[in-house]
């Protein structure tokens, strides 16, 4: 069992997940676990919810150094997080984690957290309905 699990923003790249993680597809079957997952959230890769590396090619840009985001009181910790996809849209992340900006400082705890994954959010690393202007597919 992990003491914490985090999702680091990485800077013009994917989300890197540490801790006790489990990814489920929209239909519910379990994609992928691991204690290290790496997921995209510019909405280009040809491996989705994961990153395979496409985002230096669609030159996607976010700092990921968020600021005043809001924070929960972390629930059940020690407890795995669950990640799930939701159909041309966001990844629902459940359970304890911690939001770390690129410098690996933390932004946020959160229990539970729509994070975008089309890569347009003006909210990232979290969803704020964009998707379905830009009709993002996956
Ligand atoms: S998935 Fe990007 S704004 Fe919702």
């Amino acid at each position: 069992m992990s003491e914490t699990n985090d999702i680091k923003v990485r800077a013009d790249g994917p989300l890197l997940c540490t801790g006790e993680i489990e990814v489920y597809d929209a239909d519910g079957q379990l994609l992928e676990q691991g204690a290290d997952l790496v997921l995209c959230r510019c909405g280009h890769s040809g491996n989705k919810p994961f990153c395979d590396g496409s985002h230096r090619e669609a030159g996607f840009e976010h700092d990921g150094m968020m600021q005043g985001l809001a924070s929960d009181e972390l629930e059940g910790e020690g407890a795995k997080l669950t990640l799930r996809v939701r159909p041309n849209a966001m990844l629902i992340a459940s359970g304890p984690m911690r939001i770390l900006r690129a410098d690996g400082s933390c932004a946020a705890t959160r229990n539970k957290a729509g994070l975008c994954r089309c890569g347009h959010s003006a909210n990232k690393p979290f969803c704020d309905g964009s998707h379905k202007h830009i009709g993002f597919e996956g």
